[in-house]
């Protein structure tokens, strides 16, 4: 897969609540076959970037292009019809439904063709969380924090994600959990799918990362590879807890 052309590319994005001003003006890109992290601490913005991207909350000004096409005014299950697909911050899992109902509610946001690819999709998510496999009839509610993300992951990929979208994963897991989800994230792009991941937690997003931004109080201060971040004196002293 080639990494040469852009997918997303956001410019001069500002976003309100009302009068007050959440994001003043982002710009940042994804290219095809990216892993790209947006890192920020709580409150800088970055559910705010990720439900404008899927169109739950208007741009006041500035531009969304996907592919090429103009989605800034496009409504949010449009968005999701063209591939851009958003596992919401705190997993959003039906309590009541099974892992497998769950899984099949992703479907209903971009519909298959046919039953094989269908078949072929679920058997890949068994695959990438053979956990949920064994689960498969148990309810959502019955399952661990780590678990029920990877029903949120899972679900979204059933959507056929083009470019996923996933607004802090690690949130309330457990150190141990959280490798687990990040090598998943991991494998999920290397097997080919774009992804914008949003993080507070630097140091697990930063090491597997193409390149990421780092958003400070709605602006985008900084940009570079996960390498160069990570090496990064302010970006260590601000997010990596070393001065
Ligand atoms: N529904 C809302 N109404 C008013 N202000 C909001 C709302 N949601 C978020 N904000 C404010 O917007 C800013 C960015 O929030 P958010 O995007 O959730 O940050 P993050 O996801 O980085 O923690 C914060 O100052 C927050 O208080
Ligand atoms: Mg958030």
């Amino acid at each position: 897969m080639t990494t040469s052309d852009v997918m997303l590319e956001v410019t001069d994005m500002v976003v309100s609540y009302g009068r007050i001003e959440a994001l003043h003006g982002i710009s940042m890109e994804v290219r095809t076959g990216e892993l790209v992290t947006l890192l920020g601490a709580n409150g800088a913005g970055k559910t705010t970037t990720m439900r404008a991207l899927s169109g739950l909350l208007p741009l006041r000004s500035g531009k969304i292009l996907f592919e090429g096409r103009d989605l800034t005014h496009v409504q949010a299950h449009k968005r999701v019809g063209e591939g851009l697909i958003q596992a919401p911050e705190g997993r959003g899992v039906f309590p009541g439904m099974t892992v497998q109902e769950n899984l099949d509610m992703g479907c209903y946001l971009r519909k298959f063709s046919n039953s094989a690819e269908y078949k072929a999709r679920l058997e890949w998510v068994f695959e990438l969380f053979p956990r949920l496999l064994e689960r498969r009839t148990q309810t959502g509610g019955t399952l661990s924090g780590g678990e029920q993300q990877m029903v949120a992951i899972g679900r979204a990929l059933m959507a056929r994600p083009k470019l996923l979208l996933l607004d802090e994963p690690s949130m309330g897991l457990a150190p141990k959990v959280i490798q687990q989800i990040f090598r998943i994230i991991s494998e999920i792009n290397a097997q080919g799918t774009t992804i914008l991941l949003v993080e507070q937690n630097a140091q697990q997003a930063l090491r597997r990362t193409n390149r990421a931004y780092i958003l400070e109080t709605g602006e985008v201060t900084r940009t570079g590879t996960g390498e160069e971040l990570l090496a990064d004196p302010s970006v260590k002293a601000a997010y990596l807890g070393v001065g």
